[in-house]
């Protein structure tokens, strides 16, 4: 339980200078220059507690020996029961350590599912990305309450068919981003770590969503009903070699961390640390709108290419939802889908498994009021999906292109949509909220 102490004004533009927004954005959310309802991410963006506030000051910023690091090692040591702790400033940053220490040239990495920054670190130091997750985890409205899980046999396969020397090591990522939030069992994990030790390889964990998979298992998997949050944490901790995570997302907090047993690991993640991050101890919805179901963690996931089945996927139909319905609500959310796949190597378009808007839930930012404003609008949304046009490239980078793309405008959406809007209800909804 908490209350609310500290409150920022946000804005609500009338919907004719969000369209105007939104063409200067290049039809890209991350461009918008945001002071709107962001459900963006919740990287970064949850409400930091007064304790947490308070640490902050009285935390100590030497430039070595910071008694700061020395609470947060202990801290990381009760939590997972791991001696040796790196930190660092996001999670991005674990994931370029460890890719540096531990993938070369042709490596393969197998995982349940990639992340964008975690796939673009593997590949910048020569390795692959293999994804092995269960057939049922594409399915966007399965029954299936672990679409996280990884597929054993897969997993069996990759390490029989290239050899055990190829594996950099086996990444679990917990509360999967790309697939709409989705966790894994403890005993597929168990299962995976069997195979592990069967080949001799490293697994590591990204915990950066550890908090929902958590949560999932004590609700979904029956034997794990009696045991304690804490208690999960450990059986989790304890089949890792290696665990990392962005503090911005785990923990409600800033920064990052990895932390392991294995000295022999840490020692050759430890080189480039100060290279890198700095000194070790420095301071430091139910309208039938199509969703992805059982609901994952992270926030809501939209099925894109269902609410907008008339958008081909090479035109971008989350990033298209994604822009609409900024527009029409000053709500903004995230594409993820085709834009935030790469080319390959020949430059054709690579087609993502799943096209889905993500409206993040940062813990404890949003009123009840805010989210049925936002619900609200999806749903007018939704009735009016025809308006909607695909998008089509002006702007191109070349790597974690989602960032800075621009994209020209809707195909068919144009100035229509500003004059179908009932322009009254945001304020109403302001008011009422
Ligand atoms: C699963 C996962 N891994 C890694 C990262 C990267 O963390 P950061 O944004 O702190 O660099 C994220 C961030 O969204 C994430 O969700």
């Amino acid at each position: 339980m908490h209350k609310v102490r500290i409150v920022q004004k946000l804005n609500l533009p009338p919907i004719e200078r969000r369209l105007e927004a939104m063409k200067e954005a290049g039809f890209n959310t991350f461009l918008l220059k945001n002071r709107d309802m962001d459900m963006l991410t919740d990287s970064g963006v949850n409400a930091m507690s007064d304790k947490q506030q308070a640490a902050m000051l009285e935390a100590d910023d030497s430039y070595a020996g910071s008694e700061t690091f020395t609470k947060l090692e202990n801290k990381i040591e009760e939590i997972f029961g791991k001696e040796y702790f790196l930190p660092t400033h996001q999670g991005r940053a674990c994931e370029n350590i460890i890719s540096q220490a531990f993938v070369k040239q042709g490596s393969i990495v197998p995982m349940n599912y990639h992340f964008t920054t975690t796939k673009a670190h593997i590949v910048l130091n020569g390795g692959t990305v293999d994804e092995i997750f269960i057939d049922e985890a594409l399915n966007l409205t399965s029954d299936n309450l672990f679409k996280g899980n990884m597929d054993l046999a897969k997993l069996k396969d990759i390490i029989e068919t290239n050899g055990a020397e190829k594996i950099a090591f086996v990444r679990l990522e917990a509360g999967t981003n790309l697939i709409g939030g989705q966790p894994f069992a403890l005993e597929n994990m168990r299962e995976v770590r069997k195979v592990c030790d069967e080949f001799g390889l490293m697994l590591i964990l990204d915990a950066s969503l550890l908090a929902d998979n958590l949560y999932f298992i004590k609700e979904r998997e029956e034997s794990c009903k009696d045991m304690s949050i804490r208690e999960i944490t450990r059986a989790i901790a304890d089949l890792s070699d290696i665990i990392y995570f962005s503090a911005r997302k785990l923990g409600r907090a800033r920064g990052g961390g990895i932390c392991t047993n294995n000295k022999d690991i840490y020692m050759k993640m430890r080189e480039y640390i100060t290279l890198y991050e700095g000194f070790l101890t420095y301071g430091g919805m139910p309208v039938g709108v199509p969703v992805v179901t059982p609901s994952g963690g992270l926030g809501c996931h939209i099925n894109s290419m269902e609410f907008v089945d008339h958008i081909p996927q090479n035109e971008y139909p989350a990033g298209a939802l994604v822009a609409a319905l900024y527009i029409v609500s000053g709500v903004r959310g995230m594409e993820r889908g085709t834009l935030s796949e790469q080319r390959d190597e020949n430059g054709n378009e690579t087609l993502s498994h799943m096209e889905l808007v993500r409206l993040a839930m940062p813990r404890r930012v949003f009123t009840l009021s805010q989210v049925k404003y936002a619900v609200d609008r999806i749903a007018w949304l939704y009735e009016n999906r025809q308006l909607i046009g695909g998008l089509k490239f002006v702007e191109e980078p070349n790597v974690l292109r989602f960032f800075f793309r621009k994209i020209n405008k809707f195909f068919r959406m144009g100035n229509r949509i500003s004059s179908q809007v009932p322009g009254g209800f945001w304020r109403q909804s302001v008011i009422r909220s």
